[in-house]
């Protein structure tokens, strides 16, 4: 049965998937680095949470290191797309490490608010996964102050007063879904608590969610073509089979199991954020030849949003004459 072509079947693509800006941006900064740097050039942790471009780099002369200890005096060493602490950029700094910054500027700027309610004598409640890079590197803003909220019992746990000056951040690959209800919780306990404005907000998590909850509603069985050590690519699988559609976390390709095709007539198709589209299209071709022949687009939002490289590594500019 496997192998031969049922025809008629249809793929439902989701838009947006795959790349956020931010990640777009951390691989052009590494690929700009090659361009202009002699290899090996050290990436500090998974520039994103993709084995595919880690590797590729790999291949290419980047040397990925989990610290920047590891780190010969004097090279080159980029910090990943989920940011750093305070601590990390002087201890590269102390080893006169030639630092480029990858960090999403939408991090960044979570990192900056952490200071600046840090500054106004505030708790930062700090919504996210411990242990996840980013939050390690933005609790490293201001260690004294912040707490890690993961879920409600972590809110109930929390033994402050009432009236205690308070501001909550999140994890930017959280989605809006995924901390309504612990906003919600705090703002219920708490009486002075901030959170970032709407603009602050990095939406590709909740645009890539919202697009699988519209290809799920319409298919039998989703695939996410993503790592397994990317959040929000396990979390579109959960939001798939949430909204009572069947979903898989592929990798790769190869590890597409044609067994969860069985009898579906329609398979719908996306991408986690740190995912190369070349891998959804070897998904497409695949799936092709297994009879699933029709592609159709769901769109549900459009991200227009792109981020300049940093200033000290644009390409140079060719001399006129
Ligand atoms: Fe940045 Fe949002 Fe992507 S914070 S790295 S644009 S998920």
């Amino acid at each position: 049965e496997t192998g031969r072509a049922r025809r008629g079947g249809r793929v439902v693509l989701a838009e947006p998937r795959s790349f956020c800006a931010g990640v777009v941006r951390a691989i052009e900064i590494v690929e700009e680095a090659l361009r202009q740097y002699e290899p090996p050039i050290y990436v500090r942790k998974e520039i994103v949470h993709n084995h595919y471009v880690v590797r590729d780099f790999e291949r290419r002369g980047v040397v990925f290191v989990d610290s920047e200890a590891e780190v010969p005096q004097g090279a080159v060493c980029v910090f990943s797309a989920h940011g750093v602490s305070p601590a990390v950029r002087e201890h590269a700094a102390d080893r006169q490490l030639r630092v480029i910054d990858a960090t999403c500027p939408l991090v960044a700027k979570v990192h900056q608010q952490t200071r600046r309610y840090a500054r106004d004598g505030r708790t930062i409640l700090l919504i996210g996964h411990e242990g996840h890079e980013e939050v390690e590197g933005t609790y490293g803003e201001a260690p004294d102050r912040t707490i890690v909220v993961a879920d409600l019992a972590d809110v109930e746990r929390l033994d402050l007063p009432r009236n205690e000056p308070l501001a909550y951040l999140t994890q930017t690959t959280l989605s809006l879904d995924e901390t309504t209800d612990v906003i919600a919780a705090l703002e219920e306990r708490f009486d002075d608590l901030r959170g970032p404005g709407g603009d602050d907000i990095c939406y590709a998590s909740q645009n890539r969610q919202n697009a699988v909850k519209e290809i799920a509603a319409r298919t039998d069985v989703v695939l996410i073509v993503g790592s397994r050590n990317s959040s929000n690519s396990v979390r579109m699988v959960e939001v798939s089979a949430r909204a009572g559609t069947p979903a898989h976390l592929v990798p790769d390709v190869t590890e597409l199991d044609e067994s969860w095709l069985a009898g579906a007539r329609a398979v719908g198709l996306s991408a986690g954020a740190s995912a190369p589209e070349f891998l959804v299209d070897e998904v497409v071709e695949r799936l092709a030849e297994l009879g699933f022949d029709e592609l159709e687009l769901i769109r549900t939002a459009t991200e227009d949003i792109t981020f300049a490289l940093p200033s000290g590594l644009a390409p140079p500019r060719r001399a006129t004459a």
